[in-house]
């Protein structure tokens, strides 16, 4: 056991993860997040049609652990499960493709999940990490404010690998790995309503189209919107070759390829927003649970580390707080 404190930095799904195992380990943490608050790619945003979900839509479950904790969380009431009405579009039209697999949601809002994860965790927000560095025997973080934190016995970064790749710099053979791995954009788009469209369609796998996927958002449990909420995501192709468009042109274009997609009159919507997630998706796939250069004390994590998905996020964040433990206990 450490007295001195361990550091996580990122509050999305893989450091909370990090958090939750160590913590009940009897490890004290301390987060850090450059935004407001916690979530990363799962956080949802506030907006005049209520909280949308712009970044991950649901998540599946496949590991056993994972699956457990679901079930904790859905009776803590953090996570509901969504089934929604799904279908596939593509240059045969659209066409209804229903499935057994379960999906599970954050409730009220996406967003939910990772606040309560991190409500009695002690974070720092707004606060962006610049600098990773080691001292005679234990770690400081510097910010971009210049400000100095630490000590921390070990570090753990939970943020998308281009993002660790500047923070890795103590351990070069590890930054040099980290710096291999590249991550797609997505641009998302969310519309809302005010008479709720003439689909049945609510989750759409897209193929062939500027977008990849379109859900409606009001149909998740627990979404409380009066007005009809859809979100739009474009395909890690579209959104890589328009990456530095105004946010109003991808509006335009995403909704007209929306409205080209689903088999309904699409009237002007009372509420448009776009957002830009610069580090969406892994554009590889590994298989490497978490990093390490254990003997220094500094542990990656996050969902490129695994599947780029919830699910694997979560994992990850696991692994790093196994491989640390481990360590401490050789
Ligand atoms: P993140 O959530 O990115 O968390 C990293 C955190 O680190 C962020 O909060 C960030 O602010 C912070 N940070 C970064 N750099 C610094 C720094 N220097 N200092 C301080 N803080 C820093 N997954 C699914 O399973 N199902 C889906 O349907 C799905 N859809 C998606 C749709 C979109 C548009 C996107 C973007 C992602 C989607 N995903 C989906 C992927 C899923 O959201 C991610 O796999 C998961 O949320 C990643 O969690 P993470 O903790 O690894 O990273
Ligand atoms: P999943 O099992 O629902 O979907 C996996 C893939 O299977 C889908 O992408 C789709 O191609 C196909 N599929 C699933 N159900 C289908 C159905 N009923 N009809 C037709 N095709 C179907 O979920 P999983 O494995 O948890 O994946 C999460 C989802 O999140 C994926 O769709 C993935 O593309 C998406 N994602 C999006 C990101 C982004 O940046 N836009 C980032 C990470 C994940």
């Amino acid at each position: 056991m450490t007295t001195v404190p361990i550091a996580i930095i990122g509050t999305g799904i893989a450091g909370l993860s990090a958090a939750q195992a160590l913590t009940q380990a009897g490890h004290t943490v301390h987060l850090f997040d450059k935004s407001k608050g916690p979530g990363g790619r799962m956080s949802s945003k506030r907006s005049d049609a209520g909280s949308l979900d712009l970044g991950a839509q649901y998540f599946t479950a496949r590991d056993r652990r994972f699956v457990a904790q679901l079930r904790q969380w859905q009776v803590q009431g953090h996570v509901a499960e969504w089934a929604p009405s799904l279908y596939t579009a593509g240059s045969n039209g659209m066409a209804f493709s229903p499935d057994e697999q379960t999906r599970w949601v954050g409730t009220p809002r996406m967003g939910a999940l990772c606040r309560a994860l991190a409500a009695d965790a002690q974070a720092t927000y707004s606060c962006r990490i610049v600098e990773v560095f080691r001292g005679r025997d234990y770690w400081q973080l510097l910010d971009a404010d210049n400000n100095s934190h630490g000590p921390f016995s070990h570090v753990i970064c939970a943020v998308p690998a281009p993002q660790a790749t500047a923070l890795l710099s103590a351990a070069p053979k590890l930054a040099a790995l980290v710096a291999g791995v590249k991550m797609d954009p997505t641009w998302a788009v969310a519309l809302a309503f005010d008479t709720p469209l003439d689909t049945r369609m609510q989750g759409c796998f897209v193929q062939g189209s500027p977008l990849d996927w379109l859900a409606c958002d009001r149909s998740k449990p627990g979404r409380s919107s009066t007005l009809d909420t859809w979100v739009l995501h474009a395909s890690a192709q579209w959104s890589r070759q328009h990456i530095d468009l105004p946010k109003e042109s991808v509006i335009e274009l995403l909704c007209g390829a929306f409205a080209e997609l689903i088999n309904c009159p699409v009237p002007e919507p009372q509420l448009s927003l776009a957002h830009r997630w610069l580090y969406a998706r892994p554009a590889g796939a590994h298989e490497w649970g978490a990093l390490a250069d254990s003997d220094l004390g500094l542990y990656v994590c996050g969902d490129w580390c695994l599947s780029g998905r919830v699910e694997g996020a979560w994992l990850s964040g696991q692994e790093a707080a196994r491989k640390l433990i481990e360590h401490l206990e050789a």
